[in-house]
């Protein structure tokens, strides 16, 4: 914990730090002592510091402050005086704001009477003008003797260390992880869970005794209580179901919610009702960031990737805890970003899950064909794919497909007893809506979802194949020759998923002036979320140069090998009887996107002949319209 006592010139910082220090046993700093000459000496002359003066200053503050921390606490007494410059000493998590007020007369009397400052007491003026003052933090007025103020901020913060720095509400699994993470990382914590008789009793306690070892964490049945024991300004995380669930609990909230306090929407909520609540609680001076959470269960636990967006004032109060407890990517740095605002990270979640869709459905393909059409025994699927994990086409998914195929149960595969029925809770199908919503080709990925939906019609799938009996041919000669040619294709297949879900960001962010920022996106995908992968650690400096993934030199190159493969499998698949709609999907949409005269024209004529619609003429000025009477006459 750190303590800043900041203000203007003469209000008090250093006699009241150096006092404050000794009473709370931990080490007092004068940010006064950093500065260097060249701005004592324009203080002393009188002439105001600049930003380019004060920034270098307070960042060098800043890093000090961070060992600070890590050495148990300190007072620092820094001017601190508005906005901008508080942002870049806000680097650890649990910092105490202590602004020391006087009227200017007050203040102009003290400095008349102190003796050998290099600060000229004519800048005083020019600081009150640069001070603002925010809606966080204490307030403590100077007027009292300096052993006052100082009891009076003593008292706050034994108030203060009575309470959590972050409520929790869900203790259901990514909830109680994310919670349990925090706790390791020495955040002091109240988790809630609602009380329904029968069905969820004392949830969180049971948390608290499953986990004895957490002093930092208390637990809650009732949420006023839960909501008077967090410090001010409050810091909510919800980590429950998407949907209507968070409107009602919001609405449950906002008694307990005073201006300047933040809610974290950390489900997978649609960015559209994230959007809406961004707008309704900001009427009501609260801060909503809607957070995409990615990992599952480990990944809470122990690492998660998080997409923060909305009030970015709410993501900097949580900034510091969820740098702490967040996956880090291969140079250390914590897999968060603060992607955007109002629903900016919930979309960028949606995108990961349609692309998570896309990618789960190439590998069941991929496997399916190895299966059946090459009849290949699942231990030796899995050695193949295991093969694949040493190349550049290494993922998080493919490894665990891995396990998945060598699980036994009663020494037969537990995947041949799985029910092929599968579910979606809803963020791929909002995908492909928005997509068609932008006009965004996403065909690859809408393939993805469509294939869940077929898959879910089983009793309709038992009565088809009855009726068709259609024949799958398997255990084809030249088994290797095949395997190699999969493996491009599962790969062209991959590079081409995330040239769609990249491209629907692209459209979504310009058309909202979001500003996405692609390779920071793909650099908090490549640790903590499901489709972290070598491809997506490529993707980091593939955006720094082009937004395009299929424009891009490497891809064009990777995608020109790749490209007969994909071809051939497809071709293969179809004839043998194997529907592969993600891998077609993935090869139409590439020979689409790279055929520069396609067959629009004649659509583009249709339309005219059957409606007048018009069409351009390549051989005219673009803009210009024309119609013709088709009809023969
Ligand atoms: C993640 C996952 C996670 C979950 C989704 C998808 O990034 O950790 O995407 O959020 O798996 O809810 O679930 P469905 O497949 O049920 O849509």
């Amino acid at each position: 914990m750190i303590i800043v006592l900041y203000g203007v010139t003469g209000c008090g910082k250093t006699t009241i730090g150096a006092l404050l220090s000794a009473q709370l046993n931990v080490p007092f700093y004068d940010g006064d002592h950093f500065h260097p000459v060249a701005n004592k000496q324009k203080m002393n002359a009188g002439i105001p510091l600049t930003d380019e003066d004060r920034i270098p200053w307070l960042k060098n503050i800043a890093g000090n402050m961070i060992s600070w921390e890590k050495q148990g606490g300190a007072v620092l007494a820094c001017s601190a005086l508005n906005e901008k410059y508080r942002k870049i000493l806000k680097v650890v998590p649990q910092i105490h704001w202590v602004l020391l007020q006087g009227s200017k007369s007050l203040i102009k009397s003290r400095l008349a009477s102190r003796i050998g400052h290099f600060m000229n007491p004519a800048l005083l003026d020019s600081q009150m003008d640069t001070l603002e003052i925010p809606d966080y933090g204490w307030k403590v007025s100077v007027k009292m003797k300096p052993e006052n103020v100082v009891e009076e901020i003593t008292k706050k913060l034994s108030t203060m260390e009575s309470k959590s720095e972050i409520g929790i509400i869900g203790m259901g699994v990514m909830g109680k992880n994310l919670a349990l993470n925090l706790a390791d990382h020495q955040t002091s914590l109240s988790i809630y869970n609602r009380h329904l008789p029968g069905k969820e009793e004392k949830v969180a306690q049971k948390v608290l005794e499953a986990n004895p070892g957490l002093s930092q964490v208390r637990a809650f049945g009732q949420l006023k209580p839960f909501m008077e024991s967090l410090q001010s300004p409050k810091k909510v995380l919800m980590m429950i179901p998407a949907g209507e669930v968070i409107d009602h609990q919001i609405d449950e909230l906002l008694p307990f919610m005073n201006p300047g306090d933040l809610l974290v929407d950390g489900g997978n909520s649609n960015y559209k009702d994230t959007n809406t609540r961004s707008r309704f609680l900001k009427e009501k001076d609260l801060l909503f960031v809607g957070m995409g959470v990615s990992g599952g269960e480990e990944g809470a636990r122990f690492g998660p990737s998080l997409m923060p967006g909305g009030d970015q004032q709410g993501f900097l109060q949580v900034a510091p805890f969820l740098e702490k407890i967040a996956a880090k990517d291969f140079k250390g740095k914590a897999c968060i970003t603060y992607v955007g605002p109002e629903g900016a990270g919930h979309f960028v979640k949606m995108v990961h899950n349609s692309i998570e869709y896309g990618e789960m459905q190439a590998i069941a393909e991929v496997y399916y064909l190895m299966r059946h059409y090459l009849a290949l025994p699942m231990e030796e699927i899995a050695a193949n794919f295991e093969s694949w994990m040493d190349s550049d086409m290494s993922n998080y998914l493919l490894e665990i497909t891995i396990d998945i195929l060598r699980k036994k149960e009663a020494g037969e595969p537990l995947l041949d007893k799985i029910l092929d029925q599968a579910a979606q809770k809803g963020t791929g199908g909002w995908s492909v809506a928005t997509a068609l919503e932008y006009g965004v080709p996403y065909g690859v990925l809408t393939e993805a979802v469509m294939a869940r939906n077929l898959s879910a019609r089983k009793p309709f799938r038992m009565i088809a194949a009855g009726l068709y009996t259609p024949e799958k041919i398997s255990g084809i000669e030249g088994k290797e020759a095949f395997l190699d040619k999969l493996q491009a294709a599962y790969q062209a297949t991959r590079i081409i998923n995330h040239d769609a879900g990249f491209s629907l960001m692209l459209e979504v962010s310009e058309k909202n002036n979001w500003n996405l920022n692609f390779s920071e996106i793909a650099r908090v995908w490549t640790n903590g979320c499901i489709i972290r992968s070598r491809l997506m650690e490529e993707l980091v400096d593939l955006f720094q140069e082009n937004n395009r993934i299929l424009l891009n030199y490497e891809a064009v190159t990777a995608l020109k090998g790749y490209q007969n493969d994909l071809s051939y499998v497809v071709g293969q698949a179809l004839q043998h009887g194997f529907s592969v709609p993600l891998l077609s999907s993935a090869i139409n949409y590439f020979l689409g996107a790279i055929t520069a005269d396609s067959s629009a024209n004649l659509i583009q004529a249709q339309r005219d002949y059957f409606g007048a619609h018009t069409y351009q003429r390549i051989d005219a000025d673009s803009g210009e319209h024309f119609h013709t009477e088709w009809k023969a006459k």
